[in-house]
């Protein structure tokens, strides 16, 4: 298999002067790898102020923010608040709070009815990251009693008054994404960027239509869980499974077949200079056109990641990782802890 440019884990090859790529139709760009926090401050699923602590959380976003990592994605719900609150603390250390792409999520609770809702989850949300605006708001799940339109209504106020630069939608199928496209459109402004599942185990947008009517119109598609929950990482083993929630969701058989995977993924990986499942993970996402946002617990995973970025797979490698992929699509177990979109 033919290797453009290799660099080894967490080569020193990344720089401030990382490449952009543009956030859909937005105007805004970003780098072309996110840094997720769905785990800082998160007890629950995660195990934050057990197993990693504020400490780690800074070296990730100190060695990704140096390295040229602009965008960073978080949600209300995250840590409950933390997720926001750590964010703005590390900004301002490191005085780079306004220069960051933030996206956050609103949580359609069952309980929030009215657009007003919205309009408050936001302001407590600017408030968590000390941010007058927010660079990217998506609806974190389109789940009743409330439908898309009536979240992306309310968004469009606060498109108008500057305090969101860019409507998203996470965990949308494609027929929600036209309904909040016609709803967004009619005041003016593009759906910039959809968020949903994908990596090597989870291929459904491919499937589906998604991922190409998404490019096709320009949206940006934000790949969330790029590396499975960590299991692309190769170091979950059916000897050495994930002792959390993740159990679950990748149960013994799946880590089993997915042995034939990472050994395919080291292989290629040697191809490109001794590249790591986990990089040749994020770097199929962003030959695929979508850009990943792996959560990165420590400064170790943050440089990690990064060494996704400054070469690419050719595309006999990524076709030989599509094929070994098919086999292990988790579609059939339905064991994830999130809904399937349909
Ligand atoms: N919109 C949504 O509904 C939604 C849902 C899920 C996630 N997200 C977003 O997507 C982001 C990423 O998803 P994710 O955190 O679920 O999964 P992920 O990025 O696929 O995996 C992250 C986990 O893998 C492990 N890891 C990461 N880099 C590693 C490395 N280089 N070497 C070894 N282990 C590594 C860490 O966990 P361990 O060390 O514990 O293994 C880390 O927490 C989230 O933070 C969040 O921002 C959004």
């Amino acid at each position: 298999m033919a290797a453009s440019a290799g660099q080894g884990e967490g080569s020193g090859g990344e720089s401030r002067s990382l490449n952009r790529v543009p956030l859909g139709p937005s105007g805004i760009q970003v780098s072309p790898l996110g840094l997720g926090t769905w785990a800082w401050g998160d007890r629950f699923f995660w195990g934050y102020g057990r197993t990693y602590q504020d400490g780690d959380l800074e070296g990730a976003f100190r060695r990704a923010v140096e390295a040229g990592i602009t965008f960073f994605d978080t949600a209300e719900v995250y840590g409950w608040g933390r997720s926001e609150r750590l964010l703005q603390a590390f900004g301002r250390k490191y005085e780079v709070l306004d220069d960051l792409v933030i996206a956050t999520k609103f949580f359609p609770y069952p309980w929030r009815l009215t657009s007003g809702s919205l309009q408050r989850a936001l302001a407590a949300s600017l408030r968590r990251l000390g941010r007058d605006a927010v660079d990217l708001y998506y609806l974190h799940w389109p789940f009743p009693p409330r439908s898309v339109e009536t979240w992306f209504r309310a968004m469009v106020p606060l498109l108008r008054q500057g305090k969101i630069r860019a409507a998203g939608a996470s965990n949308v199928n494609l027929a929600q994404v036209k309904r909040i496209q016609a709803v967004l459109e009619d005041a003016g402004y593009p759906l910039a960027a959809v968020q949903v599942e994908f990596n090597l185990v989870r291929r459904e947008i491919e499937f589906n239509g998604f991922l190409e009517y998404c490019k096709e119109q320009g949206i940006a598609v934000v790949a969330y869980s790029p590396l499975a929950s960590g299991m692309l990482t190769g170091k979950y083993t059916p000897e050495n499974p994930p002792r959390d929630w993740r159990r679950r969701a990748y149960p013994r058989a799946f880590l089993e077949r997915l042995q034939r995977l990472i050994r395919l993924m080291n292989e290629i990986g040697q191809d490109y200079g001794g590249k790591t499942p986990a990089q040749i993970a994020l770097n199929w996402v962003m030959a695929k056109g979508a850009i990943p946002i792996p959560g990165a617990k420590n400064e170790r995973q943050a440089q990690s990641n990064l060494g996704a970025l400054g070469w690419s797979l050719s595309p006999e490698a990524v076709d030989a990782l599509d094929r070994a992929s098919e086999a292990l699509q988790l579609g059939a177990l339905t064991l994830s802890p999130f809904p399937r979109r349909a």
